[in-house]
């Protein structure tokens, strides 16, 4: 099969379009073909293999693996003799290690795709639509009628964010640049904060969540504007070779040891009904992926680089 694959860290301009072997398919594995794909941050501190302090799991020297990629949208190929379901031919979404491949085995936790969106736009979903769900829903505690504010909310998971918070019942505030504004209101912000113009910190308000994906407050500045015994959600944070987001991350970790208001940092994870419910949400209408830009699977480097500037609008989707 066709994949991208790399032999050491660096840039994107490492990355190789090979034919390499299909993975072996295990008693509980899916094998998927992949229809399309898409790019996460993790995928680009994969390929670089920042921040520095991640080596000891992802491979000092080098990567431990040659293929990189997670979320994928495709058609189900074989199955494991412990799997009943899903069935080859069956259209799936989900994630799974080297999705940038013609094939990839994926992880637990796959879920039917749609028949209301394309293999691109669902290929969109996983990672982040999981990151955003599972921040607003089981870490910031998110309940119906309650203010939340996104910071960050115009690129993969912000997008998602923004129309997750809506479905969960919330009043949503996003905070984006100004280019992003008009697409935030579409996708059912409440309000929005153009953060070129000014500074959510001051703005006065007060909300009961803060789901922070870019990272950019210090939690002094976060507290203002959280009411007593709300959450700041910590996603992600500015990138770094030594520490990347960890810096950012263990810093408001710290400082908000003290107080009624909390600071959380999570990973988010697979599983199977969350990918139902997204399946849902997508079926429903109450969630439409935001894909900026499609590229061919020769094209991933590109599409690594534009994703490295941090100023993707929604997701960059890779065709396979
Ligand atoms: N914890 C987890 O499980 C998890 C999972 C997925 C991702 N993450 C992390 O989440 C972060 C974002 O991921 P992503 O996929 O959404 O990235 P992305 O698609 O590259 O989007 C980044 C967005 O941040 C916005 N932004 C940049 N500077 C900003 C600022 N000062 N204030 C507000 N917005 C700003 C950009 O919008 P403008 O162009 O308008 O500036 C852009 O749309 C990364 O750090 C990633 O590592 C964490």
């Amino acid at each position: 099969m066709k994949a991208i694959v790399r032999d050491k860290y660096g840039q994107p301009d490492v990355l190789d379009l090979q034919e390499i072997e299909q993975p072996e398919l295990a008693d509980d594995g899916v094998l998927v073909r992949v229809r399309a794909a898409s790019l996460n941050a993790v995928d680009w501190y994969d390929v670089t293999g920042t921040p520095w302090i991640a080596r000891p799991m992802t491979g000092l020297r080098g990567p431990k693996s040659r293929l990189i990629g997670v979320d994928f949208a495709g058609t189900v190929e074989a199955v494991g003799k412990d799997v009943t379901d899903p069935q080859p031919g069956d259209d799936v979404f989900g994630g799974g290690s080297g999705s940038l491949a013609e094939y990839v085995c994926a992880r637990p936790g796959v879920a039917r795709k749609p028949a209301n969106v394309t293999f691109e736009e669902a290929a969109a979903v996983p990672v982040a639509a999981l990151t955003a769900l599972q921040g607003l829903r089981d870490h910031g505690q998110l309940q119906p009628g309650q203010k939340v504010l996104v910071n960050g909310a115009s690129g993969g998971v912000g997008t998602f964010a923004v129309q997750i918070a809506k479905a969960l019942g919330a009043e949503v505030t996003a905070v984006c640049s100004t280019r992003n504004i008009e697409q935030a209101g579409s996708l059912g912000a409440d309000h929005v904060i153009d953060y070129t113009r000014e500074d959510f910190t001051r703005s006065g308000g007060r909300y009961d969540a803060i789901l922070d994906v870019a990272g950019s407050k210090s939690w002094s500045q976060c507290r203002r504007v959280l009411s007593p015994h709300s959450t700041l959600v910590i996603v992600g944070g500015p990138k770094g070779p030594l520490l990347g987001p960890l810096g950012h991350i263990a810093r408001v970790r710290l400082a908000a040891l003290r107080g009624s208001q909390k600071a959380v940092f999570f990973v988010a994870k697979f599983n199977g009904p969350d990918m139902d419910l997204l399946r849902e949400l997508l079926e429903s209408g109450q969630v439409k992926p935001v894909v900026e830009r499609r590229y061919d699977l020769g094209e991933v480097a590109d599409a690594l680089r534009y994703l490295g500037e941090g100023h993707a609008r929604g997701k960059l989707v890779i065709s396979v």
